[in-house]
């Protein structure tokens, strides 16, 4: 068994660590600050094909494998987890759905754009009453007498990069004009369209520069080619897109531990009390141990689950287990070391002056979105169980 990263990864990490170190992290504090949309970065990124990593180069994409996908989503949330946050719904959330069940005019029409990093893209699945729960969602897409477009209402709550998004894939139960019920289905909708409106824009705690808004649907009109997979398929289709995109969540989370360790261990060196370093008391010590190697220990499950994703593409396996403990580990070590990190900061940590206090708030949402914490140890007992 080999653990170290091949040639080709050293490198696709190395770039991805030179674009977020000199690109995103000198503007993060600036747009944590302002929360506005950082237009200018995404749009290098996709420049750079971040945006559409694993997407294949016929698509727009880089044609990369997972891993790759979760070095770069490491480095940029390292930098940024805002970033880290836009970076993973367009090369997940939104690609993933289109390119494993896309038909190959949707491909060509919906996801070149987005994987290309021209157009932002958005995944709707979250309703007011509807997060954890999300089979109870109301939204209803019901089908024409002709059979030829689907009439959508409903409001979407939480959806990133909603208002900026060009295409959005939305869930939505699914009728038959005489009223029969045939499941979730989901559909790609163009925010360009009339019946697509933007309503509240979230105020968060962090991700501040990630956009986030609810997002309405009034009688919109969506073609039965914008339909993503079979009708009723769609509850399947959102699951396995989560299956990839917790392991980008993973990434997320592992980078933005990494950021607050590295800032930690400096500071640790340079910070005297008592007429030494920090570092050099057992207090610090212990919490600079435990944080070591819990990141560690997460960046084993990110890859491992990177690879079982990897194979799964290849035989068709499932890698719901690998990737829901990569998400669960992951984002509570995250939660876990940016408040040490802060701790070991004291006064400083809680200043705006250093990024400690960011990568703090940022840490949170790991924990929340695609899954809360509560989630992944359902799924993940469920599984190793076989109860319910
Ligand atoms: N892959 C494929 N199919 C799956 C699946 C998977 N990983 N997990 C479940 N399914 C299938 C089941 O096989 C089942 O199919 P059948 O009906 O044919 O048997 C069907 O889906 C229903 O499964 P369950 O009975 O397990 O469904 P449930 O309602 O009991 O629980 C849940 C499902 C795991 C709790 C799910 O609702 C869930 O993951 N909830 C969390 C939702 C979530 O993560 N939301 C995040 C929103 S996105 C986001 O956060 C975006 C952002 O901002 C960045």
């Amino acid at each position: 068994m080999d653990f170290s990263l091949t040639e080709e990864h050293e490198i696709i990490q190395a770039a991805a660590r030179e674009f977020a170190q000199n690109e995103i992290a000198p503007v993060a504090a600036e747009f944590d600050e302002s929360g506005e949309f950082p237009s200018d970065t995404i749009r290098a990124a996709g420049e750079l094909g971040f945006m559409g990593v694993e997407i294949p180069e016929e698509y727009g994409g880089s044609g990369l494998d997972s891993i790759s996908y979760v070095l770069i989503m490491a480095e940029i949330s390292a930098a940024d987890a805002a970033h880290g946050t836009i970076v993973s719904v367009n090369n997940s959330l939104y690609g993933v759905p289109l390119l494993e069940f896309g038909t190959e005019d949707q491909k060509q029409r919906f996801l070149t754009p987005v994987a290309s990093g021209e157009v932002n893209g958005a995944y709707a699945l979250t309703e007011p009453q509807s997060g954890s729960d999300a089979r109870s969602m109301r939204s209803k897409a019901v089908l024409s007498d002709d059979g030829k477009y689907y009439t959508i209402n409903g409001k979407k709550s939480w959806i990133t990069s909603g208002p900026v998004a060009r295409y959005v894939v939305v869930f939505a139960q699914t009728e038959h004009a005489d009223g029969s019920a045939c499941g979730i289905s989901a559909f790609v909708v163009d925010s360009e369209t009339d019946g697509f409106a933007c309503g509240k824009h979230e105020p968060k705690l962090g991700i501040r520069a990630s956009a986030t808004c609810e997002i309405e649907l009034t009688d919109y009109r969506c073609p039965v080619e914008s339909r993503i997979g079979d009708e009723g398929q769609g509850f399947k289709i959102a699951m396995t897109v989560l299956d990839s995109g917790r392991i980008g969540i993973a990434a997320q989370s592992l980078g933005i531990a990494q950021a607050a360790y590295e800032a930690a261990l400096e500071y640790s060196r340079d910070r005297k009390a008592f007429g030494s370093s920090i570092g050099s008391f057992q207090s610090i010590q212990n919490k600079l141990a435990d944080m070591r190697t819990r990141i560690e220990a997460s960046r084993l499950l990110v890859l491992q689950a990177a690879w079982a994703k990897q194979r799964a593409k290849k035989t068709g396996s499932k890698n719901t287990l690998n990737s829901c403990m990569a998400k669960l580990y992951a984002s509570e070590t995250c939660m876990w070391v940016t408040h040490q990190a802060l701790q070991i900061h004291g006064g400083m940590g809680y200043s705006k002056e250093l990024p400690l206090e960011r990568y703090f708030r940022d840490a949170k949402i790991t924990e929340i979105y695609e899954g809360t914490s509560e989630i992944q140890r359902m799924v993940i007992a469920r599984l190793e169980t076989g109860l319910r």
